[in-house]
């Protein structure tokens, strides 16, 4: 391939830029679903002999794409690996929910400018959440001309094609679609271990004042209920031991059907009949959280007690400000709710601090919450303002020392409840899977209760991926330390 010498003008041709105002607009189209995705067969040696390596950056649904993005790959011939120097193709698979996630990126796209210059034939790609981001693309084409292609959240079944229009082009390639694209069932994806995720859905139609991913990630698509039980009966029969259901917010699922009536908890109520051993759900929001569902998690077997439940604040002025659609008291009555149906459930949340306007008292609500709910572990951020958002164009009048302290006081009653709740279980008789080594030291290993919480005991690597039973010995924030059982008689947690 020659090298590339690109200037402004050059983008006219393939450059079709992600436009923020038409990412807002929900159309009313129906979604359609593709059985037909193919790669064509004159384009499955095209990597024979050649390596790509992928970075991904964010949640959990960007790491499912990568492994949707190293299917397509390896299904053209490519191979893996994990040096830069070696690779052929390198992808970025970044995240746009906060600034410093987007600051890695920036940083990292600096580090491989040098080994572009050295390596012109590498064809360097960004995608993910950040490319659905007008001002991103534009920061690229102006800033870092050397990246060759830029693909969206909504196009990575276009992979192959634009891969080999980077080959064979001087211009930067990209093909961003602003408006969610349809649902493409058959993709290859590269699977490896005991756990599989599985998507039920895409998008976000719920617009949480802060949240830039209705706009990176389209409007709300479920997947049908047939295609998500053939995946999951698939993955069951080919020996994996776990499967977390992925959404941006799982409990809208089955909202958008126009032929039929079937919810999540339907779902789950269908998946929970199925020969996996374990299954986890991610995201919910508690706006969407029905009695159904928790009718149906209180069933047990194979559906796991923990349930991730982001509350964001504990102020109902600032969740309105938010657009979260629920007060602080119906979340509380939503977590009786749970607690009543499913006493030992884990409950773990997300929460914002320093929201624009955000006040001590407000902030003293959030910290009273969180220890009325007692949540076992939660993910704690600073506000950070995204452009295009509502809340960007709020008065951010927190200072960055108030947000810091706030922080670190949540932190804090964060981690002594974690504490109180793993002390909790010092005695007991856990179920547990076995997931690997742990890191630190091959002759212990790591593994999860049904409560998702990590557990430390010593054991043999045969028993990796095999569900047993562990007594709890210590307790410490993060971390079970135990030895394994024989079954127990009584029933177990
Ligand atoms: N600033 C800080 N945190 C955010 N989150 C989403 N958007 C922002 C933002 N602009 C957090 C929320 C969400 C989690 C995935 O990330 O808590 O639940
Ligand atoms: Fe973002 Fe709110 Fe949608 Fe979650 S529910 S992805 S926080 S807009």
């Amino acid at each position: 391939m020659p090298a590339k010498n690109k200037s402004d003008k050059d983008f006219s041709i393939y450059f079709q830029p992600p436009s923020l105002t038409d990412a807002k607009k929900r159309g009313k189209e129906s979604i359609e679903v593709h059985y037909d995705f193919a790669i064509p067969e004159e384009m499955q040696t095209f990597g024979k002999d050649k390596y790509y390596l992928i970075r991904t950056y964010g949640c959990q649904m960007n790491e499912h794409d990568t492994e949707t993005m190293k299917g397509l790959l390896e299904t053209m011939g490519y191979q893996p690996t994990e040096d830069k120097r070696l690779a052929d193709v390198i992808l970025l698979n970044t995240c746009a929910i906060r600034e410093n996630a987007e600051d890695k990126v920036f940083g990292e796209l600096g580090h491989l400018k040098a080994l572009k210059a050295e390596k012109p034939n590498l064809v360097l790609g960004v995608c993910g959440c950040m490319s659905q981001e007008e001002a991103v693309v534009n920061r690229i084409s102006q800033k870092h001309p050397f990246v060759d292609m830029i693909f969206g959240t909504h196009n990575i079944h276009r992979l192959p094609h634009l891969l080999k229009e980077a080959y064979f082009s001087k211009e930067m390639v990209v093909e961003v679609w602003s408006k969610e694209g349809d649902i493409v069932e058959n993709l290859p994806k590269k699977r490896e271990g005991i756990k599989a995720w599985v998507n039920i859905m895409y998008g976000c139609d719920k617009f949480c004042t802060y949240c830039i991913v209705p706009y990176t990630r389209g409007k709300e698509r479920s997947r049908r209920p047939e295609d998500v039980l053939a995946e999951v009966r698939d993955l069951a029969r080919q020996g994996f031991k776990e499967i977390m259901l992925l959404g941006q917010n799982v409990n809208a699922y089955g909202k958008d059907f126009e032929d039929i009536s079937y919810s999540f908890g339907d779902l789950m109520d269908d998946i929970r009949k199925i020969d996996i051993p374990r299954v986890r759900f991610t995201t919910s929001h508690p706006r969407d959280f029905d009695d159904r569902l928790i009718e149906v998690l209180a069933k047990r077997g194979n559906l796991m007690e923990h349930i991730h439940l982001p509350v964001q604040s504990g102020s109902t002025e600032v969740l309105k400000k938010m657009s979260r659609k629920y007060s602080r008291e119906h979340y509380l009555e939503l977590v009786g709710k749970i607690r009543q149906a499913i006493p030992d459930a884990v409950l773990t949340t997300d929460i914002i601090v320093g929201f624009p306007g955000e006040t001590d008292e407000q902030f003293e609500d959030t910290l009273s919450l969180v220890k009325q709910v007692g949540y076992d572990m939660a993910f704690t951020f600073i506000y950070s303002p995204r452009e295009g958002t509502p809340a960007a164009a709020m008065e951010d009048n927190v200072p960055e020392s108030v947000k810091k302290e706030r922080l670190q006081r949540l932190n804090d009653t964060m981690n002594d409840l974690s504490k109180a709740s793993n002390d909790k279980l010092k005695g007991q008789i856990v179920e547990v899977l076995v997931e690997g080594e742990s890191k630190n030291n091959p002759e212990v290993l790591a593994a999860r209760t049904r409560g998702n919480k990590l557990i430390h005991f010593t054991g043999p690597k045969e028993w990796i991926g095999q569900l047993m039973y562990v007594k709890v010995t210590e307790s410490q924030t993060w971390i079970l330390k135990g030895e394994r059982v024989e079954e127990p008689v009584q029933k177990v947690i």
